[in-house]
């Protein structure tokens, strides 16, 4: 079966995971900082907004605390975006007011979150589907005439870039994620980046216990200078939610291969857009309307066809996995919303397949995965 995620892990990161564990120092340390430095380094900004957790769902749910999330409030969402975001929402007794995406890039427009917003509009969460960047700037300018945060889910845009800035980086936070499915994968893992230093020092606190940090060096514990240094402060009820070195040793290696991982998964990309733009029955993913300079992670490749599910079934029984993301949220009844006006999200929901797209995919694997879709349009 050829997989429609795949990571590539191997024995560079072994061998950093060896080290680590001979350093007998496994938990979270120098190897962790590196990681968080290398990353921002990769996205092209400053390591002092970034903080490293144990996933990019640890993120979203931080973010409500963050922001303050609570029962006055009504946060606005893509429906097509990932579950634990409208999870968090409920959690933090704040209002989910789902809005539409569009159909060409499956991303959420200033039009279609305009259409929502009220005077109890806190934040709005932003998924760069697929990694391919929203076009952020006219959602920028409505959320601050509005005094509304941004936080972008930028779980799948590893090193997307939008007019030349990191997907992530854009609004008020950014998550990413690394779990097993993802480009930049160690095994499990997230990324929060927050433009206000201030929360950065609070999101430490809250991923570690609830501990005040060290004045200074920064380290997450209160013990400094105290001569009974088991004794600590706790200012605010916290998770453990912190990277570990081996972990971050995974992405330490794995920064140093993730060019040639999205180099990959780009030639993969235009190969499926250049092979299967003949079939005049399909739409297919094409971002060729963007006005504006971006980079993507070519995270997922997609075709909407009446037929979906019949194709879905005929690659599954000639060895091709696919899937379709992410099953609208506004369809699950825990997170029921009054506002279900989401006309595209239901074409999408009805039409959508994503193909594999992954950087461990050969020559001969894409090549497969056209012919049986070129031969399933044709009849053959
Ligand atoms: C768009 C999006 N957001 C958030 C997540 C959650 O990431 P994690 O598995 O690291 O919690 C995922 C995971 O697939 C995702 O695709």
């Amino acid at each position: 079966m050829i997989n429609i995620f795949e990571p590539s892990l191997g024995d560079d990161d072994l061998k950093a995971i060896k080290k680590v564990f001979d350093s007998k120092w496994i938990g979270k340390g120098d190897e962790v900082r590196l990681f968080e430095n290398n990353f921002a380094e990769h996205l092209l900004s400053n390591s002092k907004n970034f903080v490293s957790t144990t996933s990019c769902t640890e993120g979203i749910f931080l973010a409500a605390k963050l922001f303050n999330f609570n029962i006055n409030d009504e946060i606005i969402l893509p429906s097509i975006s990932f579950p634990s975001i409208a999870s968090s929402i409920i959690e933090s007794n704040a209002t989910i007011v789902f809005c539409d995406v569009d159909r060409k890039t499956l991303n959420p427009t200033a039009e279609l979150i305009s259409k929502h917003i009220t005077s109890k509009t806190k934040a709005v969460f932003l998924t760069h589907y697929g990694g391919f960047p929203i076009d952020f700037d006219p959602i920028k300018e409505l959320c601050e005439k509005h005094n509304i945060k941004i936080i972008e889910d930028s779980a799948c845009a590893v090193k997307s870039f939008y007019k030349g800035k990191a997907c992530g980086t854009l609004g008020d936070m950014g998550i990413w994620s690394f779990d097993a499915m993802k480009t930049l994968s160690t095994i499990d893992g997230g990324m929060i980046y927050l433009k206000d230093e201030e929360l950065v020092k609070k999101a430490k606190m809250l991923l570690y216990l609830g501990l005040p940090l060290k004045a200074k060096s920064g380290i997450d514990s209160s013990s400094e200078g105290n001569n009974k240094w088991w004794e600590f402060d706790i200012i605010e009820p916290g998770r453990r939610a912190i990277m570990n070195n081996v972990t971050a040793a995974i992405g330490n290696t794995q920064l140093l291969k993730l060019d040639n991982y999205l180099n990959r998964r780009k030639d993969i990309f235009n190969y499926y857009y250049n092979e299967l733009s003949e079939i005049n029955e399909i739409n297919i993913s094409s971002y060729d309307n963007y006005n504006f300079e971006f980079d993507s992670s070519y995270y997922f490749f997609w075709i909407q066809t009446s037929k979906r599910n019949e194709l879905a079934k005929f690659l599954k029984n000639n060895g091709v996995y696919t899937t379709f993301r992410y099953y609208p949220l506004h369809k699950i009844k825990l997170f029921n919303s009054k506002f279900l006006d989401l006309k595209n999200s239901e074409f999408i929901n009805d039409s959508t397949l994503n193909i594999p797209i992954h950087h461990n995919l050969t020559d001969r694997e894409i090549e497969s995965i056209v012919i049986l879709i070129k031969n399933f349009f044709n009849g053959n």
